[in-house]
């Protein structure tokens, strides 16, 4: 019997670059806990993102910005655990990395020390540029992250489309050369025009990550969530829906409790 590894070998941000290369698209997805993470690795998925949407959907914060890096850590260290095969990347939360480029390394190192991740993302370019190199010199690999960058929703006061003004796409693709010139592994463009992605994914070597960012970039990453439709509150023009699991699991829950109710669990057969 050939196992896991054998036939699917472990995904290095090496592995991602000759994806890239060959023009094998990558398919990411977030994940927050030990269960969902290991059906997400099963499945194939090439990389999983602990992003801190965990913020979101599973704090039930309104922005991404009170995670901590202490919660960030928890619900890595039951990622990492049900991971074979995919790469593992955390988001460093909002406020340890920004402006402070040693407390940035601290918090990487924690991420990577205490959860075990093999990878760190940071939201941001030039502005965060010292962070990310001294990062980089830990031997950490750095996934970058630009256009709609949540943690800067207090300064963008919108989750719109971002980058549509020529200014502003100029300073995404700058951004994008430096990130990839620092040796970043991979960099997630979100919610930007289709056009000025697959022209980011063309000038940078690394893989470019999209969300709402069109098909013309390298890989595509989601949130579970989201497109398993657990949240049906939130549907943005991207995001495409591949199961109905609130239905199912509201439906599961109507049954059981309408189950207990009536005494019909459990039954004979389920008791000692
Ligand atoms: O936190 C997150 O889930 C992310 C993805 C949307 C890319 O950053």
């Amino acid at each position: 019997m050939s196992t896991y590894t054998e036939t699917k070998p472990k995904v290095t941000t090496r592995r991602l670059r000759e994806m890239k290369e060959r023009g094998e698209k990558i398919a990411c997805l977030t994940a927050y806990d030990y269960t969902t993470a290991t059906l997400v690795d099963g499945a194939g998925i090439d990389l999983i993102l602990v992003g801190d949407s965990a913020s979101n959907v599973m704090a039930g914060n309104l922005t991404t910005l009170p995670i901590t890096l202490d919660e960030m850590i928890t619900y890595a260290k039951g990622v990492t655990k049900g991971v074979k095969r995919a790469l593992v990347v955390v988001d460093l939360p909002f406020g340890t990395y920004q402006g402070n480029s040693k407390e940035a390394l601290a918090s990487a190192v924690r991420v990577m020390k205490e959860a075990n991740a093999e990878a760190v993302k940071l939201e941001g370019g030039s502005e965060i540029r010292e962070s990310i190199e001294r990062i980089l010199t830990a031997g950490i690999p750095v996934m970058g992250h630009l256009g709609l960058t949540p943690q800067s929703i207090n300064k963008f006061g919108t989750y719109n489309v971002r980058a549509k003004e020529e200014a502003e796409a100029k300073k995404l693709i700058d951004d994008a050369m430096l990130l990839d010139d620092l040796g970043c592994f991979a960099i997630v463009l979100e919610k930007v025009p289709a056009a000025l992605a697959a022209e980011v994914a063309s000038k940078v070597s690394c893989p470019v990550i999209g969300i709402g960012a069109g098909n013309g970039v390298d890989g595509q990453i989601l949130v579970f969530q989201d497109m398993m439709g657990m949240n049906n509150g939130f549907s943005p023009k991207f995001l495409r829906r591949y199961a109905d699991l609130a239905g199912v699991i509201t439906e599961g829950l109507g049954k059981y409790v309408a189950d207990v109710k009536s005494c019909d669990f459990p039954n004979a057969q389920e008791q000692y």
